[in-house]
């Protein structure tokens, strides 16, 4: 069974993943665990260590007192009261180190309890904030989201890293009590031991690192099986799962998917199992030799047979120690790797952390594209050829062309959300590389082809949690710009309203009820620049007459970049760019391409209105269209 995936590093960096290498990590992930945990809650990492220390020399305390108990017990055939009593302050000390280390055993188990969700939620945290760190780009990138799922694992086992540095931490304190004991018994049986537990750790090692690229290997069809759950369960598909009678097919992907991930998982299990398995049997022969050791120490008279019974007991501590220094180690390794994964991630926010110039734009009154390209990852051609474009405060620029003509690429790429591959974007004669992304995303107002229905109030819906200073007012107003008014006034409770069916009090609203929400989100934005990618595409005709009539006056004091298909409300543009496969074929106002009778944009108009039977004259720009005569899709 071969993992190796060519060209997938962490698996090739998995498999080099030595026992030494595991030796050498330990400690740091011990002292990473911790600091997790001080992170979250200083007080019980102090007591947790705390109690493992003391609950470690009580250990040691009890084992010592074994011989005293031992001592009198055998020391003649008939045990006379004196030696009964004798035995009393041993048996006291025992009891007590017994008693007071299963009360210290159940504290700590209930300080991890309490740290270890908090831990994992830090951690999660962490990744969100990074998450959003991360350039537009990176979605559309394989590797990207292969490293979102190794972080999210790690997020998921960072609640057991407390609990796996913990029992280690117990089991060393426990080792080392019995070893100091052992060793006060006899040197050689210490050296003994650890001979002895040498083969079983080494297979636990190979183990791990087995069950860690496993679950690399599977983590494409993880993510499948994710996305099939969410599209069979969620609300915004269940519908069309019905009507398109697809359960039945998504479920046989699910299996499918699903048998794959059991092949992978269970031959690395049982490649575990075979190394385990060797592993065992070569400790149970170790463990035999140490024993005859003892019996050859105790005919040679080395040892009493009263320190043997501590020995006996001793030996057995310490291996227990060492097998659960060694296999929770090994787990602790593992979720190492995970862990690793999950800092990587937070370090370069998936490999694509925004990295820009630290200028921070004011709301712009020219955009300029001067050439640019752009090519996504996944594609075979560029999105994007050689386009140039400008777009004034006060202009209305619409981008007309055919579907994947990049009408929606060059959209985002002007609102800065990618960054060119070739030429430049610039605000006010600055690069936008040069901008701060969060400073520049601040002065843009987008509608994106498909927006958003957040489970939010309405007045979050549209203020995005980002109220101005004119609070409700300018909600209503934008509310107002977008037709939203009307959707706001059937609200149960207005504003307040929560805008989510499925939570108690929410109220659902239609497509189009929504699209004058995302609408409205976009008016209210103080923003330089506004983008509308289809704005109207889910409008009834009285809705969409009501956003083109008003879409001059937003254009006062804004860019506006309009994206429609439907070439009658274009005509309220100031200039309008034809794309075609990337490339900008014609531009010009409504007017000159409406006379090019050769043009893309006339043989659009053209069937457009064919099945209308009847041909607009074309209007100047700024007239007072009336844009939905013509509607045809
Ligand atoms: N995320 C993506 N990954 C790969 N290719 C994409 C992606 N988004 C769009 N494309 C491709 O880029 C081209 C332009 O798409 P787009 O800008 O959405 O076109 P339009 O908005 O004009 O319909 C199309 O060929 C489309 O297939
Ligand atoms: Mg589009």
């Amino acid at each position: 069974m071969k993992f190796v995936i060519p060209g997938d590093r962490r698996i090739e960096a998995a498999n080099a993943i030595t026992t030494r290498a595991m030796a050498r990590r330990l400690p740091q992930l011990i002292r990473r665990s911790l600091a997790l945990g001080w992170q979250v809650d200083r007080a019980a990492v102090i007591a947790l260590l705390g109690f493992q220390l003391f609950s470690g020399v009580l250990e040691a305390f009890g084992l010592m007192a074994t011989t005293g108990v031992i001592k009198p017990l055998i020391a003649s055939q008939h045990i006379s009261s004196d030696q009964l009593r004798s035995a009393v302050p041993s048996l006291v000390v025992l009891s007590g180190a017994i008693g007071l280390r299963a009360l210290l055993g159940i504290a700590s188990t209930a300080l991890s309890a309490r740290l270890a969700p908090r831990i994992a939620r830090e951690a999660e945290l962490k990744l969100l904030d990074a998450a959003t760190k991360a350039e537009l780009a990176a979605y559309d990138n394989p590797g990207y989201n292969d490293r979102w799922d190794a972080a999210d694992r790690g997020v998921e086992v960072s609640r057991d890293l407390l609990t796996q540095a913990q029992y280690i931490l117990a089991a060393s304190a426990s080792l080392i009590a019995s070893a100091c004991v052992l060793t006060a018994v006899h040197p050689i049986l210490l050296p003994l031991l650890v001979l002895a537990a040498l083969p079983k750790g080494l297979a636990s090692v190979r183990a791990a690192r087995i069950s860690y690229i496993a679950s690399l290997a599977t983590s494409k069809d993880r993510r499948l099986l994710g996305m099939l759950r969410w599209y069979m369960v969620d609300k915004q598909t269940a519908d069309q799962v019905r009507s398109g009678t697809m359960a039945s097919f998504l479920l046989g992907k699910y299996r499918t998917a699903g048998a794959r991930i059991d092949a992978t998982t269970d031959q690395a299990t049982w490649r575990s199992a075979r190394i385990s398995l060797v592993g065992g049997a070569a400790g149970g022969l170790a463990h035999a030799v140490v024993w005859v050791a003892l019996a050859l120490l105790v005919s040679a008279g080395q040892i009493s047979v009263a320190a043997l019974g501590t020995a006996f007991l001793a030996l057995g501590r310490v291996s227990a120690g060492l097998d659960g220094i060694v296999g929770y180690g090994a787990q602790l390794f593992r979720t190492g790797m995970y862990l690793d994964d999950w800092a990587d991630f937070i370090d370069e926010a998936g490999g694509h952390r925004i990295d820009r110039g630290p200028g921070t734009p004011a709301a712009p009154t020219l955009v300029r594209a001067e050439n640019i390209t752009f090519q996504y990852p996944s594609a075979d051609r560029p999105a994007l050829d050689d386009v140039s474009l400008e777009v004034r405060r006060g202009e209305v620029v619409a981008l007309v062309g055919e579907n994947g003509s990049g009408k929606t690429t060059l959209s985002k790429i002007l609102s800065a959300l990618y960054l060119p591959d070739r030429g430049a974007v610039s605000w006010d004669g600055t690069d936008i590389r040069q901008l701060d992304a969060h400073a520049t995303w601040a002065r843009v107002a987008v509608v994106p082809q498909s927006y958003a229905n957040w489970p939010l109030s309405a007045r979050e819906n549209i203020t995005l949690g980002q109220a101005t200073g004119e609070g409700d007012a300018a909600v209503l107003a934008a509310a107002h710009a977008a037709g939203a008014d009307e959707v706001i006034e059937g609200l149960r409770s207005g504003l307040n309203t929560l805008l989510a069916k499925e939570w108690w009090g929410g109220q659902e609203l239609s497509g189009g009820q929504w699209q004058r929400i995302a609408l409205a989100r976009a008016f209210h934005r103080p923003a330089g620049l506004l983008v509308l990618d289809e704005p109207t595409a889910a409008l009834d005709p009285r809705a969409e007459h009501r956003i083109f009539t008003g879409l001059r006056r937003l254009a006062v004091d804004r860019a506006v970049v309009l994206v429609t298909h439907r070439l009658t409300n274009v005509a309220i543009a100031d200039r309008i760019v034809v794309l075609n496969k990337g490339r900008v074929i014609q531009h010009g106002t409504f007017a000159e391409l409406l006379a090019d009778h050769d043009g893309l944009f006339r043989e659009l108009w053209d069937l457009q209105n064919e099945r209308t039977g009847q041909v607009p004259t074309p209007t100047s720009p700024g007239d007072d269209v009336a844009p939905n005569q013509h509607v045809l899709f």
